[in-house]
Formats: structure tokens, C-alpha cells, sequence
């Protein structure tokens, strides 16, 4: 039975029933002279540290290809959701691993006679605008380069013809050598005015891509989340039961980085068998595990042998586990309760509930390690789904919804499921809804805003970086908190 949590009885009674709305911050003496340079680096797992401490939920109106690709750019991971086929989820995270880094190591070919139609399907199934040529399929031999810039307008005509009409030809190209510095790289790039440079050895044969415009992004964006190979990281999702083993096989394939084994009750013997058969078949790969929302749930994670936790049940606005079942304890009391049962042994990722980026803060210096965001990233162009305008406000929204919601379970299905399975998920009862989000533009917006914001509550914190808060505050963060009132949540949070 999980009736209590490891806590002190004034410690237990502090934090009972207490979410993110039931608290302030006691503001703390500053030396620091600038907000911008705070550092908010933290951890996902022991051995992956995140300069921005966000990831996206592995949400099917939250995260996919691009979702995943802009997190990772600003220093946060995305989780790729589920909720498709085997092949469409791996293909996501490759196009995430492959798209930015100094060198694009196995670049993506298509061999001489394929028709500009196909390249095209091509490009923008893997996100790309220029195709490497090979001189016959699997040869790895190049023959020249087509880019978007080489590929006909609105030509019907010109749909059949072949790649060889229209890639620069390998006797036109300007390529590099295998081990080619970056710098030499950008200053060849530069001195032909060209945009990606190919690498090939003394028999032409492909060894790598660099372009110009990863170059440009990797000095833009230092933070950036990245494996030692220099691949942007991509995290995604798997279930515990079914196909599990064999869509983890296919997403470690594809390269992700580390999965998130996700299911609406981690604290479970299906969690416990599910673990234990990744860990027999994929070894070490790291596995974030969850949900749960109680310290028994906690060490029973921690003694599966989880990389993380995912902590978090009901709390998040898509949700309606805790109306429909009652299950779930208030979000800041869970993370509270997970840190005191498992410290820093196992890393926590506070998953849902948040609605301001305070809440962010506080889940951060009260247990967790990082924070997991559905609603707050969702109706960004980055998120799936398309922008629909109410016809009465004109108002552009997009939608977000549960996982659990018949409309997400059934899009899942359709992809990927028979139609008696579709049948029996319908005779389920949902436990998630859909809402209607604002359109909000781009998540890079929202991500800038939310490391500022953390830089300046570490500034409250007295401190230049979250990991020294954190050190500060998670030993007693009752001696940091100030409880409230009706009246003063009122007079903090009402606008
Ligand atoms: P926020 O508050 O960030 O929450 O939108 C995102 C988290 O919500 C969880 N989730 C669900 N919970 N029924 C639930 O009870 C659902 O259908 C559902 N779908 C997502 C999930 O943990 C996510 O990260």
C-alpha cells in the first residue's frame, strides 16, 4: 500500500494537497549583474545533460520531426509520439538525427534514372532540398547533385524525366575530402558561392555532406542538444505491451537517443516486464519511464532500473484521468514526494499541469530535473496539425489533445491498427479531450521566453545558475516557499 510519503510530518502536511498556484518564491539577495548569461543546464539523465531543461510531450498535437528538431536546436529534447506506424515513427527520428550537424555522415541518395516526381516525394518525406546522386542504386557513388534550385517549376512535362537532366553533374561539382576541417569546408563553400559541399574518397564514393547551412545554425545555436557525434538528439516514445520491442529495434535504428517507455500507469508490473525486456534485448539504451505520482511509485521506477521518471498523473489540460477516476496527487506534491523517495540517484522529468513558466521554476528547485510541456508548445507551426481560422472570430487556432482522447486513439489506429483493435479502443473510455489552442507561431518564440524567464527566477534565487539554486533550495524548500492565501493568490496570479 502507498498510502504515506517518506517526508517529516510537518514536511508531509507542508506539501499535502499543494500545487504550483500555492506558492511564491522568498526572493534572495543577487550578485549577478546580467540575467542573460544565467545557466539553466540540467539534467535528463545521469549521462545526458540538457542546456534548456524542456522537453515536448510525446504528444500526437505536440511532437513529431519538427517539434523534436526545434527543441533540440534550443537545447531542450522532443519526444516523438507513438501514435503512428512502426516505420513513420522511425523515419521521424531520422529525419530529426539527420538534419543538422557539422557533417551529415550517411547523407540520403537516389541513384541515376530516378524520375524528378519520385525526387521530389523524396525531399519532402525527408525534409530536404538537395539529393546526392548515385550512379546506380546502392553503388555509393557519386554522380552529381540535384537541388530544389535544379528541379523544374510547375513543368507536368518535365515530372518523368529523369535526375540526370537536371543535377550538377560530378565533373561540375566541388567536393571535399572525407576528413575536411569545417573551416576549410565554409571557406570552400564560400569561395564558390555553393551550399553544400559532398564528401567523397579517391574512388568517389560518398562519405559524407556538409552544408552551409548547418554550419551557420551550429554557430548560432552553441546550446544546441547533440549526441558526440555532432547529430542533434531525438528522444521517442514506446508502450509497454505489443509491438514495443520491435518499434524500440526500429527507433534505436533510426538513432534515437533514448526512449521514453510511456503509459498512463508506470507503476505497474506491465512497467516491470516492459523494462525488463528492453533491457534484455537493447542493454544500457536509456529509458525514461513513467508515469507515476507517488514516492512508492518512485522507487519501484528507480528499482526497475529507469534512467528517469516521468512523474505527473492527471495534471495536464488535455487530461481527464483525475475527473474520470480520480487517481493522481497535485502535481507539485508528486515531484515532491518522487524527489524525497529517490533523490538525485535517478533524474525526475515533471510531466504536465504547467501553465505559466513559474511553474516551471518551481517543479525545478522542488525535485525535478527537467520539465515535460504539452499544452504550453502546442498550436506552434512546429507542432503537427494544421492552422484552422474560425470562420465567426477569424480567430487561427490549432488542436491539442490528450492521447487518450477517442480522436488522438483513433488517428493511432488508422495508421497503424486492424479494424477490430479500432473496435475494441472505442469500447475503452477515454480518459483525454480535445481542445482548441490559439495559433501562437513559431516554438522558438516560446522556448526564448521560457529560458528567460528561468534565467531571471535563478536571478531571484540569488544565484547565476539553476544547478546552484536547485543545490540551495532542494534540501528544505519549505524555508523558500510562501504558501498563500485565497487573497494573495489572487493578488499574484489573477490578471
Ligand atoms: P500539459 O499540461 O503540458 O500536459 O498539456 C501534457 C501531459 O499530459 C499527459 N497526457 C494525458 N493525460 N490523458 C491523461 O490523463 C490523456 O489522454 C493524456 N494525453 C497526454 C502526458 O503525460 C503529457 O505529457
Amino acid at each position: 500500500m502507498d498510502s504515506a510519503f517518506t517526508a517529516t510530518p510537518d514536511e508531509a502536511a507542508f506539501w499535502a494537497g499543494r500545487t504550483f498556484d500555492d506558492f511564491l518564491f522568498r526572493p534572495q539577495k543577487t550578485e549577478s549583474q546580467t540575467r542573460r548569461t544565467i545557466s539553466v543546464k540540467s539534467l535528463l539523465t545521469a549521462d545526458i545533460a540538457l542546456d534548456l531543461p524542456i522537453v515536448s510531450s510525446n504528444m500526437d498535437s505536440v511532437t513529431g520531426a519538427d517539434m523534436a528538431r526545434a527543441m533540440a536546436m534550443h537545447g531542450g529534447i522532443g519526444v516523438v509520439h507513438r501514435g503512428m506506424s512502426i516505420e513513420r515513427q522511425a523515419s521521424e527520428v531520422a529525419v530529426v538525427k539527420r538534419s543538422q550537424s557539422a557533417v551529415i555522415d550517411s547523407p540520403l541518395c537516389l541513384p541515376m534514372g530516378t524520375s524528378i516526381r519520385q525526387a521530389r516525394r523524396f525531399a519532402r518525406q525527408h525534409g530536404i532540398t538537395g539529393i546526392l546522386i548515385e550512379t546506380a542504386s546502392g553503388s555509393n557513388v557519386l554522380a552529381g547533385l540535384l537541388s530544389n534550385r535544379d528541379t523544374p517549376v510547375h513543368d507536368d512535362a518535365a515530372e518523368d524525366r529523369v535526375v540526370d537532366d537536371f543535377m550538377t553533374p560530378l565533373s561540375r561539382l566541388v567536393t571535399g575530402a572525407p576528413d575536411i576541417s569545417t573551416d576549410e569546408a565554409e571557406r570552400l563553400m564560400f569561395e564558390h558561392r555553393i551550399e553544400r559541399l559532398p564528401l567523397i574518397d579517391g574512388a568517389n564514393r560518398i562519405q559524407g555532406l556538409i552544408t552551409r547551412r548547418d554550419i551557420n545554425l551550429n554557430r548560432k545555436q552553441p546550446g544546441a542538444s547533440k549526441d558526440s557525434a555532432g547529430h542533434l538528439r531525438c528522444a521517442a516514445a514506446v508502450g509497454a505491451r505489443g509491438d514495443y520491442l520491435e518499434r524500440a529495434a526500429a527507433l534505436l535504428e533510426a538513432g534515437a537517443d533514448l526512449l521514453f517507455v510511456d503509459i498512463a500507469h508506470g507503476h505497474s508490473v506491465i512497467m516491470e516486464r516492459a523494462v525488463a525486456g528492453l533491457r534484455g534485448q537493447f542493454g544500457n539504451v536509456p529509458l525514461v519511464c513513467g508515469n507515476i505520482a507517488t514516492s512508492a511509485g518512485a522507487r519501484f521506477m528507480r528499482d526497475i532500473g529507469a534512467d528517469a521518471i516521468k512523474v505527473g498523473v492527471g495534471p495536464g489540460c488535455g487530461c481527464r484521468t483525475r475527473l474520470e477516476t480520480a487517481a493522481g496527487v497535485p502535481q507539485l506534491q508528486a515531484i515532491r514526494e518522487a524527489y524525497l523517495a529517490v533523490g538525485d540517484k535517478v533524474p525526475i522529468v515533471a510531466d504536465g499541469g504547467v501553465k505559466t513558466d513559474k511553474d516551471i521554476f518551481l517543479a525545478l528547485i522542488c525535485g525535478a530535473s527537467t520539465v515535460m510541456l504539452g499544452s504550453a508548445l502546442s498550436g506552434t507551426d512546429e507542432a503537427p496539425g494544421h492552422v484552422i481560422q474560425d470562420p465567426a472570430t477569424h480567430m487561427k487556432k490549432k488542436l491539442y489533445r490528450g492521447m487518450t482522447s477517442p480522436e488522438a486513439v483513433m488517428e493511432a489506429l488508422y495508421d497503424s491498427g486492424s479494424s477490430e483493435e479500432r473496435d475494441a479502443a472505442l469500447e475503452i473510455p477515454p480518459e483525454g479531450q480535445e481542445i482548441q489552442v490559439p495559433y501562437r507561431g513559431s516554438v522558438s518564440t516560446i522556448l526564448q521566453r521560457i529560458r528567460g524567464h528561468l534565467q531571471s527566477s535563478v536571478s531571484y534565487g540569488g544565484e547565476t545558475t539553476l544547478a546552484a539554486v536547485r543545490e540551495k533550495v532542494l534540501p528544505d524548500p519549505t524555508a523558500f516557499l510562501v504558501p498563500l492565501s485565497a487573497a494573495a493568490r489572487i493578488e499574484s496570479y489573477e490578471r
